[in-house]
């Protein structure tokens, strides 16, 4: 239950390895949360993540969680309220970006990521939400991407799965009215975290820090989308109309 000043006290990860994830529970860590639970697929690849955090006070501890494993995702929601009780927040940060050449040529590969991305948010995300209602209250945050707002010739398999997983997250939160829970959408541009390492970076690439400092500012002004950073809002009202010709050209890499 968040604090009397309305701070965040506990929060759940799923994908908890996440630089962006990490960096929004660290400024949750310097508002007052107590309780922090990382759902990861191996337990040892957070211990540095774990004794971080348990150095700065904070009850922490790991869960392991697999989007690729939807029938034990209630289980997972489940044991990790046991262990820490209601959960504020839970951050849906798992994903995959994957390379759209090798999709290409491995149409396999292509649908794992899709569950992954999007079936894995699609189930971690009812189990999340129905938990949340029986709560009375908590905030689900659902990291989507600006890749999904329009699909580009280079990466449109990643960029479906997030289109999926975004329209998912409204519907979600606009099934959540009246319960006392929610679900905030956060669409991040280019970051730059293992997952983008090498790349070259789009335009208003950001840090993690970056985004998660957009997303405590949505957060408090009680925001249902966040663009992170805020200026993709704009960007995107524009792209997203462009005549397709013109997408292709510009969104070429
Ligand atoms: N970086 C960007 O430019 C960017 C932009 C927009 C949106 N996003 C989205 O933001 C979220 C966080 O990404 P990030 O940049 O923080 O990347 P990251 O540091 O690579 O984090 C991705 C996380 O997903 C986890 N994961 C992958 N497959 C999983 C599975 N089957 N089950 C459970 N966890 C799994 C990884 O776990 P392991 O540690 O076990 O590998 C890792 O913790 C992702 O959903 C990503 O799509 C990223």
């Amino acid at each position: 239950m968040r604090d009397a000043l309305g701070s965040v006290q506990s929060v759940l990860v799923l994908g908890g390895n996440s630089e962006i994830a990490l960096a929004i529970v660290d400024r949750l860590v310097a508002s007052r949360c107590k309780k922090v639970v990382l759902g990861v697929r191996s337990p040892a690849s957070a211990t540095t993540t774990l004794n971080r955090l348990r150095s700065s006070g904070v009850d922490a501890d790991t869960i392991v969680f697999d989007a690729l494993d939807p029938a034990s995702h209630a289980k997972v929601i489940d044991a990790a309220a046991d262990r820490i009780g209601d959960l504020d927040m839970v951050i849906l940060a798992f994903g995959v970006l994957g390379e759209q050449s090798e999709f290409n040529a491995d149409p396999v590969a292509a649908a794992e990521a899709a569950r992954v991305n999007f079936v894995g948010a699609v189930s971690s995300g009812l189990a999340t939400a129905a938990k949340l209602r029986a709560q009375g209250h908590g905030t689900i945050l659902a990291i989507t991407s600006v890749a999904g707002v329009r699909a580009r010739a280079d990466n449109f398999v990643y960029g479906s799965t997030k289109a999926g997983m975004d329209a998912f997250a409204q519907g979600l939160g606009d099934s959540l009215i009246g319960s006392g829970a929610r679900c905030v959408v956060v669409r991040p541009g280019f970051v730059h975290t293992r997952m983008t390492e090498g790349m070259k970076p789009a335009p208003f690439a950001a840090t993690p820090d970056k985004i998660a400092d957009a997303v405590i500012n949505g957060l408090q002004k009680n925001k249902e989308m966040i663009w992170a950073p805020p200026i993709l809002s704009t960007l995107f009202t524009i792209l997203r109309h462009l005549p397709r010709p013109l997408w292709r050209k510009i969104s070429a890499g």
